[in-house]
């Protein structure tokens, strides 16, 4: 077949509609089944705070020790059966036991989720998402790493080290036994 330039031009034009939907639109990189990551807060009204995130979701289990400024260690245990504990270890130490409705997020929460460009954030170049008006989701776009993501009551977490496959390996987790002899509480 003999090609001339406006045969050309309607074969480029034919297939327009064909290239636009090849071309790529980024989509999030799953959690990872296990890692461990330092995140920042300021929670503006309820000071700052920092926390090691433990996500492991073949045991099931989300886990934060969080350290708000000049107070008390917190523990936040979450378990994919809907129950999260939330205690604070010696002396004083107290327990709030709490029945969620859901999980923890599954590796691929973020399915699904708005692709809303590119960003500078916290000094990263990042893919930008959007999911359910809920979560605004950077990552890194050369390391795929998080750097950031913002909820929508406006709280922002800021993600300082994010390593892959670490586990969690702390009896500290197991609630102590004051979380047990009390009534709990279902919520959401
Ligand atoms: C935290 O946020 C509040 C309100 O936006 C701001 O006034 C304050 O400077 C921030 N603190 C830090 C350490 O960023
Ligand atoms: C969920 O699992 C945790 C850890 O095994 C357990 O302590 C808790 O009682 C369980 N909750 C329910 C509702 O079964
Ligand atoms: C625990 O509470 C008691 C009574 O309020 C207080 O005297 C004590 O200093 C507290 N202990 C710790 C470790 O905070």
């Amino acid at each position: 077949m003999r090609l001339n330039l406006s045969s050309i031009i309607s074969l480029i034009i034919l297939a327009l509609p064909w290239l636009q939907f090849c071309e790529t639109v980024p989509v999030p990189t799953p959690w990872p089944e296990r890692f461990h990551a330092l995140t920042y807060k300021n929670l503006s009204s309820d000071g700052l705070q920092i926390a090691h995130q433990w996500y492991d979701w073949p045991r099931g289990r989300n886990v934060y020790i969080i350290q708000k400024q000049l107070s008390d260690l917190l523990y936040n245990v979450e378990w994919n059966n809907g129950t999260s504990f939330y205690y604070t270890l010696g002396e004083n130490g107290s327990c709030d036991v709490v029945h969620y409705g859901i999980g923890i997020p599954r590796p691929d929460f973020l399915d699904g989720a708005t692709y809303l460009g590119t960003r500078f954030t916290d000094g990263f170049l990042c893919n930008l998402w959007e999911k359910l008006d809920f979560i605004w989701y950077y990552e890194d776009v050369q390391t795929k790493k998080p750097v950031r993501w913002d909820f929508s009551d406006g709280i922002s977490v800021h993600v300082m080290t994010f390593e892959v496959g670490a586990v969690l390996h702390d009896p500290l987790i197991q609630a102590p036994s004051y979380c047990f002899n009390q009534d709990t509480y279902a919520k959401g």
